[in-house]
């Protein structure tokens, strides 16, 4: 009797196993590029429509310096490639790029910086990428655990440009139980989120908590680039790294 008991429960667990195996063989990755490269994109709207090489821009050498609340609310980039009308006039009056590409901040927009920006190399300025091998490690996408590189004070990212914002603390930690109860819940903690971006980043357009039910979140649309993939496929670590939102998978999922 006992002994059917342990025969069950092994076969028990190599099924979890398996499905595991499976879950994460079926979902479809799309293919990480080289760590230097991750978060880099290639601005084209109107660049070649008006002869000139596409914009490069690295979101690593950039996070260095600015949370992502600075870019994508107070200088309103869009979090979606080619959405955001930027134009050199725009650039030049101070907005977008302009707001630090001034000559003082940063390069500015004088005719020997056009190749800086207008180059089309989607590793431009990769040769600096070493100065950050110090930060702490992650095992995906820049291979930076960024929210420890913050916590550490190894880097500080600027918050803010012009208005500095309300004091707002939220630190609740949410479990986000899976449909599928065989996979352990994912969990969303509020702290190191809000180290980078502000509530409205989120709330409502993404998260929507009038209408609760974090059912309608699935691996499938996250890889969709919803809901958690929107930065988690692109900017921030990706979906291949399970266990660090799912903290109680086994290690050796993928
Ligand atoms: C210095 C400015 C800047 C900072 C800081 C910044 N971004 Fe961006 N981000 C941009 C620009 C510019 C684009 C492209 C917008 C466009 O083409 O319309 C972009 C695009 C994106 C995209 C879409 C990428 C794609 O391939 O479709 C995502 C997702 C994103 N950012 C997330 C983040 C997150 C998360 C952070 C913070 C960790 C962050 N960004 C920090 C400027 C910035
Ligand atoms: C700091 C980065 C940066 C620099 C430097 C820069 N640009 Fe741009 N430029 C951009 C971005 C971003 C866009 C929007 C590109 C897009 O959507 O395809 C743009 C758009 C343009 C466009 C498209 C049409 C328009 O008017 O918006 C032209 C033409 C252009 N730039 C010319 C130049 C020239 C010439 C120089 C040098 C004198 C220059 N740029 C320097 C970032 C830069
Ligand atoms: C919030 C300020 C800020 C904004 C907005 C910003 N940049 Fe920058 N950018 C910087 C600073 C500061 C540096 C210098 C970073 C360094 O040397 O580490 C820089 C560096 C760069 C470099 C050189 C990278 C390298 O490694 O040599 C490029 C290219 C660049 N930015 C493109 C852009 C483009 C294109 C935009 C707009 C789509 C933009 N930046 C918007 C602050 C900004
Ligand atoms: C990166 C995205 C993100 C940011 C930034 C963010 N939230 Fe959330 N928030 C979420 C998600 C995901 C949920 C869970 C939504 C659900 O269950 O439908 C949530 C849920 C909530 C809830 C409901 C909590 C509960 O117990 O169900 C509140 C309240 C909330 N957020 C407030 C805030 C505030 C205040 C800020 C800014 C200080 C903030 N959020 C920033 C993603 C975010
Ligand atoms: C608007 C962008 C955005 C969205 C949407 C988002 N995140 Fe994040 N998340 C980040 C950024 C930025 C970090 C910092 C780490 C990094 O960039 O690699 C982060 C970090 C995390 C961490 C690491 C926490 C730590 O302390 O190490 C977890 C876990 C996480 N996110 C889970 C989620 C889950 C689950 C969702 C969806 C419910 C989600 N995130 C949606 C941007 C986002
Ligand atoms: C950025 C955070 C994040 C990462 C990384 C992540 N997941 Fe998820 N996962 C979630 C969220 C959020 C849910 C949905 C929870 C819910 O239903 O409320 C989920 C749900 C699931 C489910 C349940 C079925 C479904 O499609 O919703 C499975 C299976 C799963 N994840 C497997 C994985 C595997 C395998 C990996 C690594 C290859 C992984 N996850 C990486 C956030 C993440």
């Amino acid at each position: 009797m006992k002994r059917l008991f342990i025969f069950i429960f092994i076969l028990g667990l190599a099924g979890v196993f398996f499905f595991y195996r499976e879950t994460s063989a079926f979902f479809s990755f799309p293919p990480l590029p080289p760590p230097e490269q991750y978060g880099n994109i290639l601005i084209n709207r109107t660049s070649e429509k008006n002869n000139m090489k596409p914009v490069t821009f690295s979101h690593w050498s950039h996070r260095v310096h600015y949370t992502c609340r600075v870019c994508h609310l107070e200088l309103e980039f869009n979090m979606q490639l080619n959405t955001t009308e930027i134009t050199e006039e725009a650039n030049k009056s101070g907005k977008f790029c302009g707001a630090c590409h001034d000559d003082r901040t940063a390069f500015g927009h004088g005719k020997e910086n056009c190749d800086k920006c207008h180059n089309g190399d989607i590793s431009y300025g990769r040769e600096k990428f070493v100065k950050l091998k110090e930060l702490p490690a992650a095992r995906f996408g820049n291979r930076i655990d960024w929210v420890a590189a913050v916590r550490t004070g190894l880097i500080k990212p600027k918050h803010f440009i012009s208005a500095q914002p309300a004091e707002m603390s939220f630190d609740k930690s949410l479990e986000l139980a899976a449909e599928n109860y065989l996979i352990p819940p994912a969990v969303f903690p509020h702290s190191s989120h809000t180290q980078w971006l502000d509530c409205s980043n989120c709330h409502p357009d993404i998260f929507n908590i009038k209408k609760k039910g974090t059912i309608r979140f699935s691996m499938g649309l996250c890889l969709r680039g919803e809901f958690c993939g929107l930065c988690h496929l692109k900017t921030a670590f990706p979906l291949n790294d399970c266990i660090r939102c799912h903290p109680d998978m086994s290690e050796d999922v993928r």
